[in-house]
């Protein structure tokens, strides 16, 4: 189950992205902003941040314009890894190396196209569970 949110910047995005989520068969919640008003993006990263570490949600997918404020404010929250990603090499890494819950995009930054090949990439990668790469990531939490 799959937690998504945005603020004003990241909404046309979020459109798309949950579009895509619904033909790639995916269950996910809308945690807002629903429209295009202005709004505070560290509302929607604490909210989509809290969904993912109450165990609800496995993932979560955040937008915002550059990416950057919504992710920052949805890693204050205890055990989010949230990863700003601009392309898919990023994206694979840091499921494979980071563990990352959420992931973050810039819809000034990014075009439909690649964020969601970017989702897709999110989505499909496992962490690798690699020794060396589980005591970073409990270094981060400690
Ligand atoms: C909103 O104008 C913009 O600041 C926000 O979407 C985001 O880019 C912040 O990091």
């Amino acid at each position: 189950m799959i937690a998504i949110g945005c603020d004003h910047g990241g909404f046309q995005l979020k459109q798309e992205i949950m579009q895509h989520l619904e033909a790639r068969g995916e269950r996910f919640y809308d945690f807002g902003t629903y429209t295009e008003e202005s709004c505070d993006y560290p509302d929607y990263g604490k909210a989509v941040a809290h969904a993912v570490t109450s165990g609800e949600y496995d993932r979560g997918i955040l937008i915002c314009g550059t990416g950057i404020g919504i992710s920052i404010a949805a890693n204050k929250v205890q055990g989010i890894r949230a990863a700003v990603c601009g392309d898919c090499f990023s994206a694979e890494a840091t499921r494979l190396h980071n563990d990352a819950n959420i992931l973050a995009l810039g819809a000034r930054v990014v075009g439909p196209g690649l964020a969601l090949k970017i989702v897709d990439t999110f989505l499909d990668t496992p962490f690798s569970n690699d020794e060396r790469h589980l005591r970073r990531i409990g270094k981060i939490e400690s």
